[in-house]
């Protein structure tokens, strides 16, 4: 099975049912994406496919074949997450950096978007994420200053 994993074409030998979770995690020991749920509910684990925000915990390698996984270990050095990063630095959105990368991942993509979402569609598009430490507050007002109500 060949994809590409942050710019690097990769060959996977494993088997179909083997969770890309597991891959970046343990095979090659990229751990932004984090265990969380594992079914798909919390977001902890998200990576792009193929450009779109996705759980890592629900693909499986047979879906791999000629796909494109961006981690947040490539999206950091992506000039487009400067702004998502400051906007959550400077609103206290960060908390315990556990959900950071599926925050920032979310946000880079809804930002990156012709038109940009407003700000209550962009809060409404990042609801599927949960957030465990200190709330939601930091995050929202991150959202508020990168998604002004046109
Ligand atoms: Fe993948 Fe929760 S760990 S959605």
């Amino acid at each position: 099975m060949r994809c590409t994993i942050n710019s690097e074409e990769i060959v996977l030998r494993c088997a179909p049912e083997h969770r890309l979770l597991s891959i970046l995690r343990e095979d090659l020991r990229l751990t932004g994406a984090k265990p969380g749920c594992e079914i798909g509910r919390c977001g902890a684990c998200m990576i792009w496919l193929d450009g779109a925000p996705t759980n890592a915990c629900l693909v499986m390698t047979y879906q791999l074949e000629g796909r494109k996984v961006t981690t947040i270990e490539a999206v950091a050095a992506d000039a487009r997450s400067l702004p998502v990063r400051e906007a959550l630095a400077g609103c206290g959105g960060l908390q315990c950096g556990y959900c950071t990368a599926r925050v920032v991942m979310t946000l880079i993509h809804l930002h990156g978007q012709t038109p940009p979402p407003g700000r209550e569609e962009a809060a409404a598009l990042a609801c599927g994420n949960l957030y465990r430490c200190t709330g939601y507050g930091g995050i929202a007002r991150a959202i508020d200053s990168l998604f002004p109500e046109a």
